[in-house]
């Protein structure tokens, strides 16, 4: 076939190949050919090799490769579906080009870019086009240039944005639009109500502006299903509604529509299922949704309804009836009970009341049961597991009364069990005690009898246990020890009696245990540093005996500890003070000895009354402790004495050697980090109170002019009242900034420390105080320039990721705050106050030790997990870089009170960022940048970016936050080459 490399569009040609009979189709193939090479080879790039045997053939004939169909009868291409392939690449309208083509599918592949192409017409010749899934954006594409054979239109999963443009309306052959899941965020267009051949509309999850739904839809005669959750509707649902009699599927759920649902409603002959929950809808139920006889699943939960449920919609053939959360109220119709179809029921939360219909469940597979929170009474219906099928059975909060039924002694399908809260008696079914699959049983606030059975151990996957306030008696038995899911044990206002299995302490799971307000007697189990995850333990009211077991002071996460009301005798182990308890109480006790420091603060002085042996030395309603001190004391001045004449004798030797090598008469002893032109015997006799420019918690800071005209800062570290060792604090800034230099460091000239325990640390001098002084103290104007606090934030970025990255071993920070962060003459950030930093390698060390005794950190920029473990990475002081960021966009204190309750500066700058997103586009700024930036210098693109670093960094898990490495990067790619005001 010579004639195939000719161009098939020759007048010639085509004459030709009329004349001598030749088949048509090749000339179809052949331009189709190569407009699928041209795509394959200049317009997507393909690194998954999807496209691989699109190679060239001679026969110039395409309908073999991936994703091509043609007319089998002339080879043209009719069809192309490139879907699920990972295409790099603008949508190629090249495609368009082949005339023949019907049916072009590019869906979950990533196309990017927009519609936003003259060459969109080309493509007006299409039947279906799906292009669903991939990162196309800008406005959606106009249709006004024909389009009319269009019949399926699937843009959903993009991020197009604006409104649906008015040419829609004009799709007169459209059966599918699918929209879903974009950014659009204009309003729901009345036009296309003109799509009467439509059967599928999925417009969901928009944010777009709230909107009625248009009367018009009314018009669409032909639909089969209307998806509209998360549209942002609101006002009613029109009557128009009713025209729809092919509807199939509604569901415009999570909108705001409001008023009733209309009785027209009735006319949707076909429909299956209703979807109108989580609305504002209230009114009664309309009478004529019981003439719906083809539906199946009807959910009106979260809504405002009113009145009955009537006999003829509760005789419905429904699989699911959800009407939660409404207010709704009298009986449930026996009606109900005869649904053969039945399989979840939910009507909790609401009004109802009377008695349920007896044989509920007798007539079909129920799955579901909820209708916790009414007013029901009578006995527990008996059958709702007759299908065996019933998975949960929740009807809390009720008045029902009677027995458990031992039907359920046989439920085996039952994971959840909730029915406290009632007025049940009798005895738990032995059998129930067996179901295997049970996760979750709360019977308490009932009536019940009986004994927890050995036959517990059976329900291996148990995570939830609570019977309190019950009649319980007997003992707490072991079995329940191999209840190795258990999280929450709460057995608390019974009759139980016995001594505490000591096994209890193998639950490892364990979050929650609740034992109090029994008879239990012995001793609390001592080996309980297993429960890793406990928070609450509660032993009160019990008859406990002995001492407090010291082991509790090791259990991390405890929050809440109540042995109150037992007989407990012996002293308050020391250990305790370790834990960070929001309450505890041991009162009324038999305990004896010494409050530990730590717990004899007036705050907790309730719970520790009641134990007439407890002495405190402060305490005013304690007793007083007797002065007469043990043997130990005793031991400790002698020791005491020798270490001082020792401590003496060394100050002695090493003044002497001083002497001798330094010539000096001073007492100090001097290291030197940087060639300075000036030495102590300069600075000392300047520490006055003159000089002070600030003091903190164990320093005083003073600013020296020294005769030779240079300005140091002079940090004197003094033990204070509160006798805190200085050693650590002051070896630690020595060693961290002795080895370091940085240009956002702050430099250490010299320290000095003499044998009296003074220490003295010599800094150059920062003009400009600190950044928490320059933000919350109003002492400089300068800040009022955006660009500056930007610099700043570089700056204090890279002196820290110098710290993480760059030093070996890397050391961390431990106290990164504003007013750390010092500032020079010009606003050149360094970080400072190495009091408390850690080398990486101390860390293992400092595990056990005592030098992680003190909080590292202050308050308002520890980072979440420190609460929990003790141990400091890097990751903290990013957490605690992101607050400074805060601080500098908003000008506010981490813990400003403006913040509400329990909120700090994370807490609301992520709220309040995180809203806007959600909401009208178009940040409004207002609301957290510091009034007193000077607006011409404000970028807002750069705040608004600065605050997502500041979110990421202030991350909850340590994981999710960036290195500093990474926060550099990020802050600096922030700035706008803009120029400078
Ligand atoms: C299509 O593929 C088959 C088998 O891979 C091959 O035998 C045939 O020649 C191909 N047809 C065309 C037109 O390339
Ligand atoms: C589409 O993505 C490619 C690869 O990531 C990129 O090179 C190209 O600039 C993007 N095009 C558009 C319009 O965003
Ligand atoms: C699409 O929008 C989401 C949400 O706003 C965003 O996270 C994502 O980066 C956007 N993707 C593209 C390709 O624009």
């Amino acid at each position: 076939m010579p004639f195939f490399n000719l161009h098939p569009s020759s007048p010639f040609l085509l004459f030709f190949f009329f004349f001598f009979q030749l088949p048509v189709f090749a000339i179809f193939s052949d331009r189709d050919y190569n407009i699928l090479i041209r795509v394959k080879t200049s317009y997507l790039h393909d690194p998954d090799g999807s496209m691989n045997n699109w190679v060239p053939n001679q026969a110039h004939n395409a309908c073999n490769w991936t994703g091509i169909t043609c007319d089998p009868t002339n080879s043209s291409v009719l069809s192309i579906d490139l879907s699920n392939s990972g295409f790099v690449g603008g949508f190629p309208f090249v495609f368009c080009r082949i005339p023949t083509l019907k049916s072009l599918s590019i869906s979950n592949t990533s196309l990017n870019g927009t519609l936003l192409s003259p060459s969109f017409s080309l493509c007006s010749h299409l039947q279906l086009l799906n292009l669903s899934s991939n990162l196309l954006v800008g406005t959606l594409p106009d249709f006004s240039s024909g389009f009319k054979q269009l019949q399926t239109l699937d843009l959903s999963s993009n991020n197009f944005t604006g409104e649906i443009p008015h040419s829609f309306g004009g799709l007169s052959a459209l059966k599918v639009l699918r929209l879903s899941q974009n950014l659009l965020d204009g309003s729901l267009p009345s036009v296309l109500g003109n799509l009467s051949e439509l059967t599928e509309m999925a417009i969901a999850y928009n944010p777009f502006k709230p909107s009625r739904l248009p009367p018009e839809f009314g018009n669409l005669t032909k639909l089969v299903n209307m998806f509209l959750p998360s549209s942002k509707l609101i006002g009613p649902i029109p009557d128009s509604i009713g025209n729809l009699a092919l509807l199939s599927n509604l569901d415009l759920s999570t909108n705001s529509i409001s008023g009733s649902i209309p009785d027209s409603i009735g006319g949707l002959r076909s429909i299956e299922s209703i979807r109108l929950y989580n609305n504002q809808i209230s009114g009664e139920l309309p009478e004529s949704i019981g003439n719906l006889t083809t539906l199946f699943s009807l959910d009106i939960s979260q809504n405002s309804l009113t009145g009955k449920l009537s006999e003829k919609i509760a005789a419905l053939p429904l699989q699911s009836l959800h009407l939660n959360d409404n207010f709704l109220e009298g009986e449930v119709p026996e009606t109900l009970a005869s649904n053969k179809n039945l399989l979840s029921l939910k009507l909790f939360n609401n009004s109802f009341s009377g008695k349920l219909p007896w044989n509920l469940g007798l007539n079909s597979y129920l799955n579901v049961f909820d209708v916790s929170s009414n007013n029901f009474m009578g006995e527990i219906p008996k059958f709702l597991c007759h299908g065996n099928q019933l998975q949960r059975i929740v009807l809390f909060n009720n008045h029902f009364s009677g027995s458990f039924p031992e039907s359920y002694g046989g439920c085996d399908s039952l994971l959840y069990v909730r029915i406290e809260n009632n007025q049940l008696s009798g005895q738990i079914p032995d059998s129930f005690w067996n179901l295997s699959g049970l996760t979750y049983i709360r019977i308490s606030e009932n009536r019940f009898e009986g004994s927890i059975p050995l036959a517990i151990s059976g329900i291996r996957y148990l995570q939830d246990l609570v019977i309190s306030g019950n009649f319980f008696s007997g003992q707490l038995p072991k079995e329940i020890c191999k209840l190795q899911e258990l999280v929450r044990l709460d057995v608390s206002r019974n009759k139980l009696s016995g001594g505490v299995p000591s096994c209890i302490t193998e639950l490892k799971q364990l979050q929650k245990l609740d034992l109090q307000e029994n008879m239990f007697a012995g001793e609390i189990p001592k080996l309980v540093n297993t429960w890793k995850e406990l928070t609450e333990l509660n032993l009160s009211h019990n008859q406990f005996t002995g001492e407090i077991p010291p082991q509790l002071g090791d259990l991390p996460v405890l929050k809440y500890l109540d042995l109150s009301s037992n007989l407990l005798s012996g002293e308050i182990p020391e250990e305790l003070t370790k834990l960070k308890l929001g309450q505890f109480n041991f009162s009324d006790n038999k305990l004896t000895g010494e409050v530990p420091s730590g717990f004899d603060n007036e705050l907790f002085v309730n719970s520790l009354m009641g134990n007439p042996g407890l002495c405190s030395p402060d305490l005013k309603l304690l007793n007083r402790c007797p002065k007469s001190k043990s043997i130990s004391f005793y031991i400790v001045i002698v020791l005491s004495l020798i270490a001082f004449v020792l401590i003496g004798s060394l100050i002695w030797v090493v003044k002497f050697r001083m002497n001798l090598f330094k010539k000096s008469k001073s007492s100090w002893m001097v290291t030197k980090f940087q060639r300075v032109g000036f030495d102590e015997e300069d600075v000392i006799p300047h520490l006055t109170k003159a000089n002070i420019i600030g003091s903190g918690g164990s320093s005083t800071v003073f600013k020296v002019d020294l005769k030779m005209g240079q300005t140091v800062a002079v940090k004197s570290l003094w033990s204070g009242h509160n006798k805190l060792d200085l050693e650590p604090i002051f070896q630690s800034e020595v060693e961290t900034l002795g080895r370091i230099r940085h240009a956002n460091i702050v430099k250490l000239l010299f320290s000095c420390s003499n044998g009296e325990g003074s220490k003295i640390l010599v800094y150059e001098y920062m003009e400009n105080g600190s950044l928490g002084d320059a933000l919350h103290e109003h002492k400089s104007q300068t800040l009022s320039d955006w660009s500056k606090r930007l610099d700043i934030a570089v700056g204090a970025a890279q002196g820290l990721a110098y710290l993480h990255h760059d030093c070996v071993p890397p050391i961390i920070h431990r106290d990164v705050k504003s007013n750390n962060i010092l500032l020079d003459e010009e606003f050149h950030p360094r970080v400072a106050d190495f009091g408390l930093a850690k080398t990486m390698q101390r860390q293992g060390e400092a595990d056990d030790g005592s030098a992680m005794s003190r909080i590292a950190g202050s308050y308002g920029y520890i980072a979440p997990e420190y609460g929990y473990t003790m141990k400091v990475t890097e990751k903290s002081d990013v957490y605690s870089f992101g607050v400074v960021l805060m601080e500098l966009v908003t000008g506010k204190r981490p813990n400003d009170a403006c913040f509400g309750e329990n909120k700090d500066i994370v807490k609301w700058v992520t709220e309040i960022s995180l809203s806007e997103g959600e909401g009208e586009k178009g940040l409004s700024l207002d609301e957290i940048v510091d009034e007193r930036l000077d607006p011409k210098t404000c970028v807002a693109e750069e705040i608004v970016k600065i605050l997502d670093v500041a979110i990421l960094c202030t991350s909850a898990l340590p994981l999710n936050r960036p290195s500093m490495r990474r926060v550099v990067e990020l802050i600096k790619d922030t700035k706008l080459p803009h120029s400078k005001s």
